[in-house]
């Protein structure tokens, strides 16, 4: 049978004063003296503990907007327990009932629940209502909407049969339990990762960042909503670290599903590595990590575009995204433009809570981004290797704010040019023209990550030699345009090397790890 076919939501403009914007803002005041009392999900109830932690607004860290309830060991135990004990029932469901919910989830966030969902995201994770929307709302929505599509279509590819034979795939899920861990910084990877496994028949053990607990709980209340069984997706707040060690020691523990740090990914693996032999199969290992994401120009290239493609690609959401562009490489007789016109961009640029949705860029997550920013911020500005030329202003008196900054350097190993900082900070490193085909080389070596990366130039056989020359260092590559902003069902998702294993979020080629097929041949 069909699905309905999937179309990419529209994204709302908000333009200053439409009743859309004012709806989105409504809520977000409402919502904002709110206080919320947030449980872990466990077999589709609320659990509360003792240990109360509270939740503080990155756009103004003496607000606090309630607290979650965080978990222990016990509750690990349970989630296990819970999502083994829903297995067999959600597995003979069949696809058509487990599909029809995740769909009726979407039709929720496109509509009810949609400013709920955006200003969540904005008060909890400071977004503004542009990056709220593009995220919590359509990207997440069309997830859902295309991996029903996907999934379908995956169920239909079978094998050649001949007379006298007849063969069958059969797409079973993984026999065991997944386990999600989710990054605060898309509300969409945090809702996609364990859907995603859970609509193709597998149970899930979802531990969000607990920077992201106020979306990752309408994200349950909306599944709820939808029908999704008791026990299939359960949300746990418990401490990382143990949690890993836990599930990862379940004899059956079936697939990993992760967003987040190179360095947490790397660390899991090993312990995968460790209990190798004590699994019922050998796990699935999915995860999208680090990134280092460049901009390399050619002088060719035109200097506005450029330009724009820097201050958004870097800036929005306050470069916290593991998209972001946070190097450029640019020609020196391209560079005084692009420098002016970046310099004229970023004055009109204005930095404060999303409440106003003028305000382009709002607040790093915490304290830890904070001091990480400006660290690199203070170091580059006493470097005799860095100048900061733009930004570098840091203010935490009420909220965690990093000025958009942009780092000067003629040193291409300068560490704000190699190591991910994940906040708006971007290196430029300026070459001259006649040494092109050096630079490329340069940036291919210097990209442990290969996450995403543009090339800008008019010269098509400069896009070509780029396009080769950059061929490992980016799972998502942009010609003319900036690395970030990949569209579900446009531009699936991810990238190798320090980045992840290119699994490529919302595509059939994700799906497909989180399932085990069986090989059916009947004669007659
Ligand atoms: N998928 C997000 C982007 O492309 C991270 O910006």
């Amino acid at each position: 049978s069909q699905v309905p076919f999937a179309v990419n939501e529209p994204v709302r403009s908000y333009e200053p004063g439409s009743p859309e914007v004012k709806s989105l803002i409504a809520t977000y005041k409402e919502m904002w003296k709110e206080k919320f009392e947030i449980p872990m999900i466990i077999d589709g109830k609320e659990v509360k503990t003792d240990t109360k932690v509270q939740l503080q607004s990155p756009q103004d860290h003496k607000h606090d907007f309630g607290f979650y309830y965080k978990g222990d060991m016990q509750h690990v135990d349970q989630a296990i327990e819970s999502a083994l004990a829903a297995r067999q029932q959600w597995n003979d469901l069949g696809w058509e009932q487990r599909a029809a919910i995740f769909l009726k989830a979407a039709d929720l966030i496109a509509g009810p629940y949609r400013d709920r969902l955006n200003a969540a995201t904005m008060i909890g994770q400071s977004k503004n209502v542009h990056q709220a929307e593009i995220d919590a709302a359509c990207e997440f929505i069309d997830f859902l909407r295309f991996n029903v599509e996907f999934m379908t279509e995956m169920y239909a590819e079978q094998p050649v049969s001949d007379n006298g034979i007849w063969n069958r795939a059969e797409y079973r899920p993984l026999e065991g339990f997944c386990f999600a861990v989710t990054p605060f910084n898309f509300t969409a990877i945090s809702g996609n990762l364990p859907t995603c496994m859970a609509m193709l028949g597998n149970v899930v053990v979802w531990k969000p960042s607990d920077k992201q607990v106020l979306s990752a709980k309408i994200i349950m209340d909306i599944l709820d909503e939808a029908g999704l069984p008791a026990g299939v997706i359960n949300m746990i707040f418990t401490p990382g670290k143990e949690t890993a060690e836990k599930v990862l020691a379940h004899r059956d523990f079936a697939g990993l599903h992760f967003t987040g740090s190179t360095s947490v990914f790397q660390s899991m693996w090993k312990q995968i590595g460790n209990n190798i032999q004590d699994y019922k199969s050998y796990p699935r290992i999915v995860g999208e990590t680090g990134g280092k994401d460049f901009i390399m120009v050619h002088p060719s290239a035109n200097a506005k575009e450029v330009a724009t493609a820097m201050v958004r690609g870097a800036f929005e959401y306050q470069g916290q995204k593991c998209s972001a562009a946070s190097r450029a490489y640019i020609p020196k007789s391209l560079w005084n433009e692009v420098k002016e016109v970046v310099g004229a961009q970023l004055k009109t640029v204005k930095m404060g809570s999303p409440e106003d949705p003028s305000n382009f860029v709002n607040a790093v997550i915490d304290k830890n981004s904070f001091d990480k920013c400006k660290g690199y911020i203070e170091r580059a500005q006493e470097s005799a290797d860095a100048e900061v030329i733009f930004g570098g202003k840091c203010d935490d008196s009420t909220g965690w704010f990093v000025e958009p900054t942009v780092i000067l350097t003629e040193n291409p190993k300068y560490e704000s040019v190699c190591e991910e900082i994940f906040g708006p900070i971007l290196s430029v490193y300026v070459y001259e023209d006649a040494d092109w085909a050096e630079t490329l080389k340069l940036v291919d070596e210097t990209s442990p990550y290969s996450l995403t990366g543009s090339i800008f130039a008019k010269d098509r056989y400069a896009v070509a030699e780029a396009y080769k020359a950059l061929e490992n260092a980016a799972g998502n590559f942009y010609i003319n345009d900036k690395p970030t902003g990949a569209v579900v069902g446009q531009q699936p998702f991810g990238g190798a090397r320090a980045s992840g294993t290119n699994d490529k979020a919302g595509s059939k080629m994700n799906l497909l790890r989180w399932v085990s097929v069986r090989s059916v041949k009947e004669t007659f």
